[in-house]
């Protein structure tokens, strides 16, 4: 039997026994399994070779579930999810007993997040535990925008992967958290820090660039592929490389190397097209011979700001 599909029915039922399915989000494609099962949470960490102080963000389809699992759902937390879940945004909540330490690490707080897919959102619906899940993809590399992309490297380790068809939104949620009376983003993502501002008013940006393993949380070098990548003039390092195969990722320019190996975002200068595609161009270059790829840098702002950290980090060694 296939182990691509969309038998939601069999999903649930691979999740009920404490197994892996990978499942589709307006994001990327998470590999979930039963959140507050501490068994299924292990096979998670197994599957990905994802170090124990990395937490994972549970899944779920309504307010009232997440309060089962978390001891306090702030004003801020409510004004934010009444304008933007379901959606690409993940909020750090003080987490009841019930949920495993495995989950965050040791950590008090728990990641929550109601993601944005009618299968998935049908999924979760049917389910009375929320879905632990990270992105797709083996430790470290880039996440997951197709069920194509989870099977190329994740086939032998799931037992099944729902196909939603591409992700909307292309890069991971946006993490926010309330700590000493303020607001803070933790994480930059599918969710501009400027759409936030617009509901609770500003808010500070603490995007951590760790490479200590002890700090969970935002590694320095993450998303990224197996051939080198920088970010710079395009033009000039074309004119420096003449010898290499180069790809290239830009935002709206045309480049004059081999087609396949230009990878234009969005020709429509448009930030939430080139999100859309970023991950795909990526893994699309790291599969082709090209020996080097080199990036703009986006502007900085809306989703240009997530769309420069992933480089960044894709870029990091
Ligand atoms: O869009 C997304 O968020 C996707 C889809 C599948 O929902 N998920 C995702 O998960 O990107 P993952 O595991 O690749 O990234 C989760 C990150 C962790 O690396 C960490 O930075 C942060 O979320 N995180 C999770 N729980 C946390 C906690 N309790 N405290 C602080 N940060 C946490
Ligand atoms: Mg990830």
């Amino acid at each position: 039997m296939s182990k691509i599909g969309i038998d939601i029915e069999k999903a649930k039922q691979i999740l009920q026994q404490g197994g892996l399915v990978a499942i589709p989000t307006e994001t990327v494609y998470g590999l979930a399994a039963n959140g507050l099962d501490k068994n299924a949470v292990l096979k998670i960490f197994e599957a990905k070779n994802r170090p124990h102080f990395d937490p994972l963000i549970i899944h779920t389809n309504s307010i009232e579930k997440i309060k089962l699992w978390v001891n306090d759902f702030p004003e801020w937390a409510q004004q934010l999810a009444d304008v933007f879940w379901p959606g690409p945004l993940t909020l750090l909540l003080p987490k009841k007993t019930i949920v495993p330490d495995l989950v965050t690490s040791g950590l008090p707080n728990v990641a929550v997040r109601i993601p944005n897919h009618k299968l998935t959102l049908q999924l979760l619906e049917s389910l009375d535990f929320p879905l632990a899940a990270p992105s797709a993809n083996p430790f470290g590399y880039v996440s997951p925008t197709t069920a194509q992309h989870v099977a190329a490297q994740l086939q032998n380790q799931v037992d099944y992967i729902l196909d939603g068809g591409t992700c909307d939104v292309g890069i991971e949620s946006t993490i926010v958290g309330f700590e000493n009376n303020c607001i803070t983003v933790y994480r930059l993502g599918g969710l501009a820090v400027e759409d936030i501002e617009q509901v609770v008013g500003k808010v500070n940006v603490q995007v951590n660039q760790s490479s200590n393993p002890t700090a969970p949380g935002m590694l320095k070098s993450h998303y990224a592929p197996t051939k080198p990548l920088f970010i710079g003039d395009v033009a000039d390092f074309i004119k420096n490389n003449r010898s290499k195969k180069i790809g290239i990722i830009s935002f709206y320019k045309d480049f004059d190397v081999e087609k396949s190996h230009s990878k234009t975002l969005s020709p429509t200068h448009d930030l939430k097209e080139a999100a859309h595609n970023l991950f795909a161009a990526i893994r699309d270059l790291d599969a082709s011979d090209v020996e080097v790829i080199i990036a703009e840098k986006f502007p900085d702002n809306f989703l240009g700001r997530a769309i420069n950290d992933r480089l960044q980090r894709a870029a990091a060694k």
